[in-house]
């Protein structure tokens, strides 16, 4: 009998209208402090939901970047501390959602952000609300959160359990207004999400049934992602296919396609999602290698005959969006350097050295 445990405490509230249908409930304190990135949190109508559920004061700190700096979430934490705030609200994609989560830890905790990698923290963070308006990140439903750090020139994932939100909104309408190249992207970490618990060392027979059925409904996309046409149908299921995604890896994490294409975004400002979407093949042609049934599911799932097609699908999602990247032999051997200091590395099927990674990364960006 396998043993392993299965932990999702995020309260999940699904379905359209589901921020204003909350009204006052949705308040899990006093003060929150909403953070937001530039602009996705007022364009989707999300904010202004928020807005108009809360009946009294708050704060708001709506500067986040994408790939969130340390100085990003200190000064939210600091706002956060000055305003009194007792309580967390999260809006937009990855990067507000990740940033978000580390300030509700800073409030509470006197710490430099790059302390929290080394020592951790002693209280617990600020109860957290957490409202996507991308569908794929998944940090809705994840105890992660990824900020990028300058001194070691990568992201860098933070984990603790008081890092999953308490309650997520998921509201497909909110993910309407955005731009079909960051669709995409996110579409494909979603894709990422899912492909990589399955295939992870850390996968469990809960795991794989949350990431099996994610395949599949993310399957169900694939005639209108190619179309470029989005209904709030196909919407509705990459969203729901997103959050599965965040459940799936918060269990079992993810592997080395997250670890490669940490570099490519660091280094060459690649997208997250389309930065791993970039390595996915190789990667699965590597794999069928090891452990050929689990790759097999996954292409069938997706209905996709081979893993070549699973490699035409991600270059005609990112056909005129992927820049040439060049890397001489030593960047390359860099990259790969990096990318074996990580957990991800130990967590991929079949003890995948450096000249794996090697041969995964000149085949996807050759
Ligand atoms: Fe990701």
């Amino acid at each position: 009998m396998n043993r392993f445990n299965y932990f999702m405490p995020t309260k999940m509230v699904y379905g359209q209208g589901v921020v204003k249908e909350a009204g006052a409930a949705f308040a899990l304190g006093q003060k929150p402090l909403i953070v937001t990135g530039q602009s996705s949190a007022r364009l989707s109508g999300a904010l202004d939901d928020v807005l108009s559920v809360l009946s009294g004061e708050y704060a708001i700190f709506d500067q986040v970047e994408n790939n969130p700096s340390v100085e990003t979430v200190k000064q939210g934490g600091a706002l956060a501390r000055r305003e009194g705030c007792d309580y967390v609200v999260a809006i937009g994609g990855g990067s507000p959602l990740d940033a978000a989560k580390v300030m509700a830890v800073l409030a509470v905790n006197d710490l430099d952000p790059l302390e929290l990698y080394q020592t951790g923290w002693q209280r617990q963070a600020l109860p957290i609300v957490a409202i996507p308006t991308t569908a794929g990140t998944g940090s809705e439903v994840t105890q992660y959160a990824v900020l990028t750090i300058e001194e070691e020139e990568t992201k860098k994932g933070l984990r603790g359990s008081d890092l999953f939100p308490q309650v997520a909104y998921l509201d497909p309408k909110y993910t309407e207004s955005l731009p079909l190249a960051i669709t995409y992207d996110t579409a494909v970490d979603a894709l990422s999400h899912l492909v990589e618990s399955y295939l992870a060392k850390r996968a469990t027979p809960a795991s794989d049934f949350v990431a099996l059925q994610g395949l599949a409904l993310w399957g169900t996309t694939i005639p209108a992602l190619r179309e470029g046409v989005l209904d709030l149908e196909t919407r509705d299921a990459l969203l729901l296919a997103s959050s599965l995604g965040g459940i799936a890896i918060a269990q079992t994490g993810t592997t080395l396609v997250h670890a490669l294409g940490y570099s490519l975004t660091y280094y060459h400002g690649m997208p997250h999602g389309r930065a791993n979407g970039v390595c996915m093949a190789a990667y699965l042609d590597y794999t069928k290698t090891v452990a050929p049934e689990r790759v097999e599911t996954i292409l069938e799932l997706l209905d996709l005959d081979s893993v070549a097609s699973f490699g035409e699908l991600m270059d005609t999602l990112f056909a005129s969006q992927i820049e040439e990247v060049e890397l001489t032999p030593e960047t390359l051997a860099a990259y790969v350097e990096k990318a074996m200091l990580t957990n991800n590395i130990k967590n991929s099927l079949g003890d995948p050295g450096a000249e794996v990674l090697t041969q995964i990364l000149t085949t996807s960006i050759g």
